[in-house]
């Protein structure tokens, strides 16, 4: 082999060697991550799931919107979670308290008038931090490295949509958004067609969705193949901690609506699909499709309509994830539950 074809073998070599460890490097670093949420039953199991796993997850903040109920009690929630889950480092900070646009609607039937059904609340001890979430959102993903935090956004989407109205320069901050929301294959909650996150500001679904981001979507289409079961619960309440005996509680509690309004073995868990996608994207699959949201008034008003066979031969905006590993989401979440007190 000539002199020069030996160096160019020993420097390709090299350059191989070097991204495999950046690879390696990268993989060990923690997501930076800020979730986005309207606790609500399953954003408590989800931000419990989050929370109990700092080595993939690095938790910048959580920030509140109004959506299941009002803003103040998804704000106390939050906290709740937050004491609950013994990670009073991570700052709550409150935002919108209503939509963009739209008259603002409430799922109390469904989360209970405090939002968290099945167990009592109280007061935690920690409080809000300073400031609005909006503002933090601006600030935060303005100073951000480029392209290094996720968003995970587990109800409306307003705090985001108005943080992007207000400084469109965040979207180089911003890795990607994972979002729990829409529906196609499966049908609506709320209404026929609409996903109840879509349906309480789908202005805001649009603002976001028209940014540019790089956008996932976990909708009803997934969320309802990922379904609790009496085994599924009995595994949860076998770790016998505080926070199992609270996911039970709750749960217990919030799927009884879903599983008699669609006559399911067991109910949805839907937001703690995002923190499992985050921390095990094997466990789901999907596609990269071209989505619009419908927010004009009427029958189909906070539509996901996804175009899952390309016919209008628009380029893809969003991933879709469509299936899911029911029992390797149990299993992760159960293992990350027990590590809590
Ligand atoms: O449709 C389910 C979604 O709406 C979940 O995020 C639930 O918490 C509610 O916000
Ligand atoms: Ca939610």
């Amino acid at each position: 082999m000539s002199v020069l074809a030996g160096k160019a073998k020993r420097l390709l070599r090299g350059v191989l060697l070097m991204s495999a460890l950046t690879a390696a490097m990268a993989q060990a670093a923690p997501r930076e991550l800020i979730i986005d949420t309207d606790p609500g039953a399953d954003d408590v199991v989800a931000l419990l799931f989050a929370l109990a796993s700092p080595e993939e997850l690095k938790i910048r903040a959580i920030t509140t919107v109004a959506g299941n109920v009002r803003l103040d009690k998804t704000s106390r929630n939050a906290r709740l979670a937050r004491e609950w889950a013994g990670r009073e480092d991570v700052p709550v900070y409150a935002g919108a308290p209503k939509p963009l646009l739209r008259m603002p609607i409430y799922a109390a039937n469904i989360h209970g008038e405090e939002g968290l059904p099945g167990i009592k609340v109280h007061e935690p001890k920690q409080g809000l931090a300073q400031g609005n979430a909006v503002q933090y959102l601006i600030d935060t993903l303005s100073k951000a490295e480029p392209h290094s935090i996720t968003l995970a956004m587990l109800g409306p989407q307003t705090n985001l949509a108005l943080a992007l109205i207000q400084a469109p320069e965040i979207v180089n901050g911003i890795k990607e958004v994972v979002v729990m929301g829409g529906a196609h294959f499966n049908g609506g909650n709320i209404t026929p067609v609409a996903e109840f996150n879509l349906f309480a500001d789908p202005q805001a679904a649009e603002v976001v969705l028209n940014s540019g981001v790089k956008l996932t979507y976990l909708p009803l289409d997934v969320t309802h193949k990922v379904l609790t079961s009496e085994a599924r619960l009995r595994q949860i309440a076998a770790l016998n901690n505080q926070a199992s005996r609270l996911v039970v509680d709750i749960l217990n509690a919030y799927v009884q609506a879903d599983m008699k309004h669609y006559g399911l073995p067991g109910g949805p868990v839907h937001d703690a699909s995002v923190i499992a996608y985050l921390l095990k994207p094997q466990l789901f699959s999907g596609r990269a499709v071209y989505m619009a949201v419908d927010s004009r008034e009427g029958p189909t008003f906070g539509q996901t309509i996804t175009d899952w066979y390309g016919t209008l031969e628009k380029p893809a905006n969003v991933t879709w994830i469509e299936n899911g590993d029911a029992q390797g989401f149990f299993d992760l979440l159960s293992s990350r539950l027990a590590r809590l007190k």
